[in-house]
């Protein structure tokens, strides 16, 4: 899956394993957004010596520092540095005296420092102890850098902050046969061999950046390469470098990453402003995938798939994880965080940014429901729990904690409501403001939504609530109709629940959409048919606001939060009859399948019940008819198959007061049987019409096509219908396929 809940523990680990005796972790001290200043120096660049030996790396760092304006508080400098042996510290030249600098756990202190000078610095690493994966590291017998959050103070000593940015230059020196790859951000300015079968290379990236974006691997790695002419004429070179036996396996990353780039210009106008674009798949990677600059460093399930190993799902996660990271390289690179507490600054908006590009490249709808799906199954439980937090956090204990689902894919929601509350164009004119105005800049959440109040002319004072309250609010609706005067009112109130450190909470500013469906009925038939929809967007600003429309001829029927316009959690306000209606009729495509998702799980809910009580269990038929139209009408292939499929019964279990997963499990039998037999011959069609869906093809049609084919399959060989026939049926599948999707399929069945 994409976005699994961002691991909380993973990347805490310090190993103590080498270093000075000295270089005890101090206690854990909470870091507050509120205590931030600006760094009293800054620097201009630096320059990196990387000599990698067997058990141990000498790094050379000459950096040139000089006194911020927006400080007034020179009298010492402290570096950032851990894990680190120092040889040797010189300042303009000059041997520092050991009275003018104090080393300890956290980092080296200069004492009076003069207003502009170059510090070199040198120390000894030892990547092939560190197994915290942060800093300089090795992995498969190569070597690679993870410097996000804070792990840059692993390399050398450094103002290892998002807001301090430089121009690098890294030099890696490394045996020659072992490591015939140096790599390192920006553009390769030499390379050369040395003595005693040595080579080195020398790279520039003249963007400048802060260290988390900084990068290193050296190995022994093949590598597919590519090309891609920017829009405005510019030849990059594209590599993706991986151990020999895999490169067969990077066609699909390089194609998803040729198709990110010219997204990102035509929807953004974004280009991208190397001469080089790298990308490494490495097996030992805490997290998904890193934006380095020019370098990207993946994990390899992120790059690798071919017929044999990838399923549909697997192309697409790998799809969306390339575009993610080279989103960021606007959103992330070019305008950075201030401090760690604006995370959501480039994780919320380049997740929004890969879910709008994976939705132009896929089904919108489904990618829609299961970005939805990650955040009412994950987010909402943060949100709702002990650990809840606001998408800008006040205080952290460790900064890698918070990689959150709420960071990030609330934050992403965050980003979608200004979208929706803006609308396209002007958010479009906010973020080229944003890029216009702080291009190589470190900033904050505060400006985002200052820009896009600047470019638009709108008030998003109470929208910025949305950064600072934890918790999902809950919406209650209440509709009255007035038949004589024709108006129709919808009452929406807003609650928020308290969560730790925030027990009262101000309204939110909500923007929901909406629809109002007018039916007709053939008096005949008794079928019923869409005629009218009015859309609106309601935008909720205090606890509880009435919204009237006037001269309506009959009562609508209300299609509420539409395409999920806001994380915010909906009080059931409606009767069955009039959602089986909205399940089978809304054109909001997102609700009619959420109509359907909540009707199942009411339909399984009641099976139990019924089991539980000895009753014979009763499948309404309403849904059964309501499903059927929902379905028949639905040209997105993907998304019919997504409305099939039944919710995981891990999921139904969380939505019942008491769980008997046997009684839950023959419940959820009950209810698919019952749909299969009731689809019967509209499965089998279909099955039909899709089976020959291109089997060696991963474009968006082929895949949707052996979604539906597939989740036909699964109903069609439930046991107990027509079992020889549903053998037979399987047996076929799995000798016609030629790809891990359909085996998978006919395996399962
Ligand atoms: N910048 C992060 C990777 C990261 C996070 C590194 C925390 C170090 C500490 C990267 O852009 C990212 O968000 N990766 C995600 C995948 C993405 C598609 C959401 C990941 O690694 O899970
Ligand atoms: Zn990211």
């Amino acid at each position: 899956m994409k976005y699994k809940p961002l691991s909380t523990n993973k990347m805490t680990t310090k190993d103590p394993a080498h270093g000075n005796g000295t270089m005890k972790k101090t206690k854990h001290q909470a870091i507050f957004r509120k205590d931030y200043t600006p760094s009293s120096y800054l620097i201009e660049n630096i320059s990196l010596l990387f000599q990698l030996n067997p058990g141990s790396t000498t790094v050379t760092a000459e950096t040139t520092f000089y006194r911020n304006q927006k400080s007034n508080d020179f009298s010492s400098l402290v570096l950032d540095g851990e894990m680190l042996h120092l040889e040797s510290i010189s300042l303009d030249g000059r041997t520092l005296q050991e009275n003018l600098y104090t080393i300890d756990s956290k980092g080296l202190t200069l004492q009076r420092p003069p207003e502009a000078f170059t510090l070199r610095i040198v120390t000894t690493i030892y990547p092939e102890k560190n197994s915290a994966l942060s800093g300089l590291y090795r992995s498969g017998g190569n070597y690679c850098t993870q410097c996000e959050a804070e792990g840059f103070r692993r390399i050398t000593y450094y103002l290892d902050r998002p807001d301090v940015l430089a121009t690098f230059t890294t030099r890696i020196e490394a045996d020659s046969d072992d490591y015939k790859i140096l790599l390192s951000n920006g553009n390769l300015k030499q390379k050369g061999t040395l003595n005693n079968k040595r080579h080195f290379a020398e790279w520039h990236d003249p963007h400048p950046k802060p260290s988390y974006l900084f990068a290193l691997v050296a190995g022994n790695l093949s590598s597919i390469t590519d090309t891609f002419i920017t829009k405005s004429g510019n030849c990059v070179s594209l590599q993706i470098y991986t151990e020999n036996k895999n490169r067969n396996k990077c066609d699909h990353a390089m194609s998803s990453l040729k198709k990110a780039m010219r997204w990102d210009e035509e929807v953004y106008g974004l280009e991208y402003d190397l001469d080089n674009y790298m990308i490494v798949a490495v097996d030992d990677f805490n997290m998904g995938a890193m934006e380095n600059k020019g370098l990207n460093i993946f994990n390899s399930k992120y790059v690798l798939a071919s017929h044999e190993t990838a399923t549909d799902q697997d192309y697409i996660g790998i799809e969306g994880v390339i575009a993610h990271e080279y989103f960021h390289n606007w959103t992330g690179n070019r305008v950075t965080c201030r401090d760690w507490f604006q995370l959501s600054l480039k994780e919320g908006l380049t997740v929004f940014r890969d879910q709008e590009f994976s939705a132009d490249m896929n089904s919108r709808t489904v990618q829609r429901i299961d970005d939805v799906n990650i955040l009412r199954n994950n987010q909402f439980r943060e949100d709702a729990g002990p650990m809840a937090h606001p998408v800008r956090p006040d205080a952290y204990v460790e900064v890698n904690n918070f990689y959150t689902v709420t960071v990030y894919n609330k934050g992403a929601e965050v980003v979608r409501m200004i979208e929706r509350i803006l609308g396209n164009t002007l958010f479009r004119k906010g973020m080229d403001l944003y890029f216009e105005k702080y291009d190589n800049q470190a900033v904050t959440c505060d400006d985002f939504v200052d820009v896009m109040a600047e470019a638009s002319g709108v008030d998003l004072n109470q929208f910025k609530l949305w950064y600072s309250q934890a918790g999902t609010p809950v919406l209650e609706v209440e509709e009255l109709w007035d038949k004589e005067s024709g108006e129709y009112v919808v009452t929406v109130s807003q609650k928020c629940p308290p969560s730790p450190k925030q027990q009262k909470k101000s309204p939110f500013h909500i923007p929901i959409e909406i629809g109002l469906l007018e039916f007709s009925k053939n008096a005949i038939e008794g079928t019923v048919t869409l005629e009218k929809t009015t859309r609106k967007l309601l935008e909720l600003k205090k606890s509880k606001e009435r919204f009237s429309f006037k001269n309506l001829k009959n009562k609508p029927l209300l299609s509420f939060l539409r395409n999920f316009s806001a994380p915010v959690k909906v009080r059931k306000f409606q009767p069955k009859s009039e959602l089986f209606l909205l399940m089978a009729h809304d054109d909001d495509l997102f609700n009619r399948w959420n109509y359907a998702h909540q009707l199942t799980v009411d339909v399984i809910k009641n099976v139990t019940l019924s089991l539980k009580f000895g009753k014979k269990p009763i499948v309404d038929k309403d849904y059964l008819e309501a499903l059927s139209v929902c379905i028949q009408k639905q040209e997105d292939m993907a998304l019919c198959a997504k409305i099939l499929t039944f919710p995981s019964e891990p999921y139904l279990a969380q939505q019942m007061k008491v769980v008997e997963p046997e009684l839950l499990h023959r419940s959820v039998t009950i209810v698919k049987k019952t749909v299969a037999i009731f689809l019967w011959n509209w499965l089998e069609d279909t099955y039909r019409q899709c089976y020959d869906a291109d089997r060696h093809s991963i474009s968006a049609a082929a895949m949707a096509q052996r979604s539906l084919k597939n989740c036909c399959l699964a109903y069609l060989s439930l046991p107990g219908i027509e079992d020889s026939a549903a053998q037979q049926l399987c047996l076929k599948h799995l000798r016609m396929s030629r790809n891990m999707t359909d085996v998978f399929a006919a395996l399962s069945a």
